[in-house]
């Protein structure tokens, strides 16, 4: 993977030449100190709304008799031009925006949110998500980590992307993947459910989606190799969901890097043998209930037991805890009397 690929694959690199093509999206540039509020990785305080009188002032004088001094207080935020500007465009896009970044969006902090959903009404939101997500701080830090050219980093500009939210089902999802300028297999996105329609309407779906890359991506995307997110509506019509480089930050599903780097390694789609051209591009879905995986996004959130420990629920863990904890104490304090 080269560091050009990962350029092109950002947001605003590709959808003006697709924007009739995918889901209406505004792009904003974020300010620095909205940059320099995303990358401080201390204690996590949201910005006081614009629309909020600030009650932290009032606080502080409560709180600042002699007995509380010493308590911490931590100043949230204000960015009154940059929430307008997030404002606007969320009611342009009809009042519920799914967030991105220049290439990732938060999907990794989902379960942090109070509605369990990348679906933002606000920049208090937006900015939950971004400051939780790992995703957005790999794209914030290190977004050319796995290339392999030693040229310098090209100037990254970072940029808020807000798109129309969706009710997108996720059987109709599909990836696809392009080498050499040829798309070579389509995976079904969502690669932890078994969808029976996908697989009866397998042939019609791959014919569509070929024809979707030969006519509009392949002659207007600038690379030879990437990977592109299609969905597929109810009436078969096929549009654009993203771009992603043609490596290791991006998620193969049902192929692995091997079988997509040397097409030698695909089978054909029949399983005889190995695919040959017009095989290409090899289609597949999960066929089978045993297939079945756990979500991906499960092991983004908490481990169960911090869970059952703070809400109560399991009270064998909490005693095993507790147990547990007077234990260390006990040899603690044995330790220092020694
Ligand atoms: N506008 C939208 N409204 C609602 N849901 C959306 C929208 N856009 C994307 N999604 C959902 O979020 C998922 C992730 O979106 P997207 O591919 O843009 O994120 P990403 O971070 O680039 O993911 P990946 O790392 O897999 O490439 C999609 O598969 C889709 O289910
Ligand atoms: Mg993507």
């Amino acid at each position: 993977m080269k560091k050009e690929q990962i350029v092109k694959c950002q947001f605003s690199e590709w959808y003006p030449r697709f924007k009739k093509h995918t889901i209406k999206s505004i792009v904003l540039q974020i300010p620095p100190e909205v940059i320099d509020y995303l990358h401080d990785d201390g204690t996590l305080v949201l910005p006081i709304r614009n629309d909020c009188p600030s009650r932290h002032e009032d606080e502080t004088e409560e709180w600042s008799d002699e007995e509380s001094s010493d308590v911490p207080t931590l100043s949230p935020p204000k960015f009154p031009e940059f929430e307008s500007r997030v404002e606007e465009a969320i009611a342009e896009l009809g009042g519920r925006v799914f967030p991105k970044l220049n290439w990732s969006s938060p999907k990794d902090a989902q379960w942090i949110a109070l509605n369990s959903s990348l679906c933002c009404h606000s920049l208090h939101d937006v900015l939950l998500l971004l400051k939780s997500s790992d995703l957005i701080a790999h794209d914030l830090t290190r977004p050319f980590l796995l290339c392999s050219d030693d040229s310098p980093d090209p100037e990254i500009h970072y940029q808020l992307t807000l798109r129309k939210w969706c009710e997108l089902i996720p059987g109709a999802e599909f990836r696809c993947f392009v080498r050499e300028r040829r798309l070579i297999a389509i995976s079904q996105r969502d690669h932890t459910q078994c969808y029976r329609h996908v697989h009866a309407l397998r042939a019609e779906i791959r014919t569509s989606i070929h024809q979707f890359f030969i006519g509009l991506v392949q002659p207007r995307f600038p690379d030879d190799d990437y990977v592109f997110d299609v969905y597929r509506d109810s009436q078969g019509r096929i549009w654009l969901v993203d771009f992603n480089p043609f490596g290791d930050v991006t998620d193969t599903l049902l192929f692995s890097w091997e079988e997509l780097t040397d097409t030698a390694r695909l089978p054909s789609s029949d399983g005889n043998g190995e695919a040959d051209e017009q095989d290409l591009p090899v289609f597949r879905c999960v066929t089978e209930e045993s297939y079945l995986q756990p979500s991906v996004q499960l092991s983004y959130r908490l481990p169960r037991d911090f869970v059952d420990l703070s809400t109560g629920q399991d009270a064998c863990k909490l005693i095993d805890f507790l147990n547990l904890s007077s234990g260390r104490q006990q040899t603690e304090s044995s330790d220092e009397e020694s």
